[in-house]
């Protein structure tokens, strides 16, 4: 059996989260400053098979059940399909998804089905062109629709779509939820942390949870329906009474830290063990210097031990981290 990830407050990280690049297509501004990330030296990015070599040491060595690549965007790379390969033929069971703006996926997602990708979350925050392009400071709200559609059409579902709430983009909530109704995606809102690149955020004017039941509450009769998945942050509600749910992720106002199971790896190969904390430990050093599988697993257990109890968004003296969400992938 195999000794699991623990932490100090007895949570256990089974979700394990890579990001495999800093770069993206759009520049959201809760996430990216406008002209982009600073590039990451290209050699101290981790390579395609230095990935799978840790994604299989985390599964075999550490119990991570479910592994998802973010970014950044995880499509900047052309060597995605082979890293999701790679880690499909030493892991056939293995749920491998990927947290995408699906600009650009038109064009891969038959690939990536092919290469043994499960599943996609999709970011989409508005329908609208013009918000999208403001919030984005991309105009590439048709690239994104047909990627949505493509992974459809690859079997990459169920399809989740995540919308993180703006002030300038919560009145187009409802036709956002509308338009994830008629696609068969799964819509989760979610609440704006403090991790954009611009230190724009302030607690004042994030729009809140409560702030989009408002909202959805005037086209939309919303009955609780609870959180399902305690390893999911994940809150739901029903739809009109019909089948159909939508989620919201309150990870400010309603903090799930406590339920946390992730652990996360950056581009640049080190493992981060929690989104706010700039405790890092380096794993890509240790292992182009020739460090064995179990050598590897000992640091990794060392820098989830050092994992704190969670973000404190809303205690005094709060400060953001010095990555932004763009260089830690959501
Ligand atoms: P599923 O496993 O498919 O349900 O996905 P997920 O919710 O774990 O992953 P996804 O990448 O779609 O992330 C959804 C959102 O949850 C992200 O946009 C983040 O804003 C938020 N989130 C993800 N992980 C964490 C975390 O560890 N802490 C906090 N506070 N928020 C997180
Ligand atoms: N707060 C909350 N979610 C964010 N994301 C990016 N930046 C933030 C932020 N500041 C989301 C993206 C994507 C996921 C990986 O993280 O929209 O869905
Ligand atoms: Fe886990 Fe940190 Fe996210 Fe809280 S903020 S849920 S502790 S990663």
């Amino acid at each position: 059996d195999v000794p699991d990830l623990l932490d100090r407050f007895g949570r256990t990280a089974r979700d394990l989260r890579v990001s495999i690049t800093e770069k993206c297509s759009l520049r959201c501004t809760y996430c990216m400053p406008e002209q982009g990330l600073p590039p990451i030296p290209r050699a101290d990015v981790l390579t395609a098979a230095e990935i799978v070599r840790l994604v299989v040491l985390a599964v075999t060595e550490l119990g991570v059940r479910e592994v998802r690549f973010t970014g950044g965007e995880p499509l900047m790379r052309r060597d995605l399909e082979q890293i999701v390969g790679g880690c499909r033929d030493r892991l056939p069971t293995l749920p491998l998804t990927m947290t995408s703006n699906a600009v650009g996926l038109r064009h891969r997602a038959a690939g990536l089905a092919a290469a043994g990708l499960s599943r996609v979350n999709i970011s989409l925050d508005t329908i609208d062109p013009a918000g999208f392009a403001a919030l984005t400071r991309r105009d590439r709200l048709p690239d994104a629709l047909a990627g949505i559609r493509a992974a459809r059409r690859a079997g990459l579902t169920p399809i989740k779509v995540n919308a993180v709430l703006m002030p300038d983009t919560v009145a187009g909530a409802s036709d956002l939820l509308d338009w994830c109704l008629g696609e068969g995606c799964e819509l989760r809102f979610i609440e704006e942390m403090p991790l954009d690149a611009d230190r724009a955020w302030t607690r004042t004017s994030m729009v809140t949870a409560a702030d989009l039941l408002d909202v959805l509450g005037t086209r939309f009769a919303l009955t609780p329906v609870g959180r399902p998945d305690p390893a999911s942050p994940a809150e739901f509600w029903r739809i009109d009474d019909g089948p159909a749910t939508v989620g919201v992720i309150a990870s400010v106002t309603r903090s799930f830290c406590a339920d946390c199971d992730r652990t996360r790896l950056t581009a640049d190969g080190r493992v981060r063990s929690c989104l706010f904390s700039d405790h890092e430990v380096d794993l890509r050093g240790a292992l182009r210097s020739g460090a064995s599988d179990g050598e590897l697993a000992r640091l990794w257990r060392d820098a989830m031990w050092q994992k704190w109890a969670g973000h404190g968004i809303d205690a005094a003296g709060f400060a953001p981290p010095e990555r932004s969400m763009g260089a830690i992938g959501g």
